[in-house]
């Protein structure tokens, strides 16, 4: 029986293939990381070939471990890190330069100018975001401008532009589907997220030939077909969504008022608000949750730039531990008497900051402070965020009172940081029991697309808990930490 899933998440770091069998267990898996470019201060790079030879070994080692051949698969779902951008030749599909990552800030003074030359409503009114260089646009034209013959060529119909979701679909198909799907689409800065199209005013605006385009499909939906000479059998690709709109999808989170916190590279929150477009007035971002059968759910998203990224550099960049899940434990010694703050903004500050210039510190540092306090205050920094995310979608969407995180992602795994997130949140966390979420939701997509996964209803009752944490703090510690972080970031910011 054809009844295998494989999905592929290509996130920041790493790129993935996870088998799923029928019964949704994981039935193999292949994992391999790749190199990070930075050329300049707040630049990062990615190699297009680096991520598609990943890509390639990660699916055949995932087939080769779950001990099944490309013959078993009935469908192929992607999800990926969003924002990235990738313009290639049509005619021999090789990128004209490298990736440009959804962390790099080189658009920086482009999106100020922007701003200051009042076009942010108009941005804001037709796709939910905001001028910030997060989002490909001002990458796409940052290409444009600065690679040698791209835009004659790109007005010439000789390119095609992608996230890396279009790119490895193109790579996929052997050059005969050139689409994405309406979450990838909806953070380019290009896509009118009520019309679901794109929009000729931004391409306008960013000065982007409508030629570059991808054709923008349902999540579920018919993506072209993976070659028979990469893995052995023509597989269908029926599923892509960038990887936070899968982890919603991979945590249920289907019902309007439910929330996600995915704990990757950086840690995005979405809050499913249903049919409805809800307008942040508190620098969240509108955007689209998923689409399916041509009905576009949205969601408020808070965007937190390092989350994991803080850990790594603790590994990497100060070599305090040996493995990230090492943090947690040495996190845990730490002088409890000590007020340590780090404001992670290596690449700035996302929601609700924005704030493109900023740059990490540290704070309340003392004789005393050593490994274990900035390890702690690293852990800390990420719940901090979750706080202040929380809170403007609070304001935002109003509060139930009941509100209930589902949180994944590999940071999660650690009791001690989850129980402090349920303290300084004042709210539980929910920790499934399957982690791999992300993966989840895009094999949901494509498997359900090809009638091998069970509905949206059932999909939803299977979600199981593996631990809620409830908070424990009390209110007046809780309050006297929530001021030092607030301090800490208001010393941090550029645009106070
Ligand atoms: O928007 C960027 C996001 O999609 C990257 O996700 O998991 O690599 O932190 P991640």
């Amino acid at each position: 029986m054809r009844d295998y899933i494989l999905a592929i998440d290509q996130g920041t770091t790493s790129s993935r293939a996870i088998v799923f069998a029928k019964d949704r267990s994981i039935a193999g898996s292949g994992q391999k990381e790749f190199t990070q470019i930075f050329p300049q201060d707040g630049w990062v790079e990615h190699d297009p070939e680096e991520i598609w030879e990943s890509v390639v070994w990660s699916v055949k080692t995932a087939l080769e471990d779950a001990k099944i051949t490309a013959k078993d698969v009935a469908a192929i779902g992607i999800t990926n890190q969003r924002e990235t951008t990738l313009i290639w030749d049509r005619k021999t599909g090789k990128a004209v330069h490298n990736a440009i990552v959804w962390q790099d800030r080189r658009t920086a003074a482009y999106c100020a100018t922007l701003k200051k030359d009042g076009h942010e409503a108009l941005v804001t009114d037709k796709t939910g975001l905001l001028l910030d260089p997060y989002f490909s646009g001002t990458k796409i034209k940052w290409l444009l401008d600065n690679v040698e013959g791209v835009r004659a060529r790109a007005e010439a119909g000789d390119l095609a532009f992608g996230t890396i979701d279009s790119f490895l679909i193109w790579r996929l198909t052997g050059g005969k589907s050139h689409v994405t799907d309406a979450t990838n689409a909806g953070r380019t800065l290009l896509f009118d997220i009520a019309d679901n199209e794109w929009d000729s005013e931004l391409l306008n605006l960013f000065t982007v030939p409508a030629a570059l385009l991808p054709a923008v499909k349902d999540c579920a939906d018919d993506f072209g077909t993976a070659e028979v000479s990469l893995f052995g059998a023509d597989i269908p690709i029926l599923g892509v969504a960038g990887d936070q709109h899968a982890a919603t999808i991979g945590q249920a989170c289907f019902e309007p008022g439910m929330l996600k916190s995915t704990y990757g590279t950086g840690c995005f929150a979405l809050l499913n608000t249903g049919t409805d477009i809800v307008r942040s007035k508190n620098r969240l971002l509108t955007t689209i949750a998923y689409r399916l059968n041509g009905e576009t759910v949205y969601a408020l998203e808070g965007s937190i730039f390092i989350a994991g990224a803080a850990v790594q550099w603790i590994r990497d960049g100060l070599k305090l531990v040996k493995h990230a899940s090492e943090t947690g434990p040495l996190a845990r010694t730490a002088d409890p008497s000590q007020n340590v703050y780090m404001v992670p903004a290596f690449v700035g500050l996302g929601a609700p900051w924005w704030d493109a210039d900023a740059r990490g510190a540290i704070y309340g540092l003392t004789r005393n402070s050593g490994p274990a306090e900035i390890a702690k205050a690293a852990l800390e920094a990420v719940c901090y965020q979750t706080r202040d995310l929380l809170e403007a979608m609070r304001k935002d969407w109003g509060d139930s009172g009941k509100t209930v995180l589902r949180v994944d992602g590999g940071m999660v795994a650690s009791d001690w940081t989850m129980q402090f997130l349920a303290d300084i949140l004042d709210a539980p966390v929910d920790r499934p029991r399957i982690l791999e979420t992300t993966a989840l939701g895009a094999a949901w997509l494509a498997g359900s697309k090809a009638g091998v996964w069970p509905d949206m209803a059932e999909f939803a009752a299977s979600w199981a808990l593996d631990k809620q944490f409830k908070p424990e703090m009390d209110a007046t510690t809780r309050d006297a930490k929530i001021k030092g972080w607030d301090d800490a970031v208001q010393r941090t910011l550029t645009t106070r």
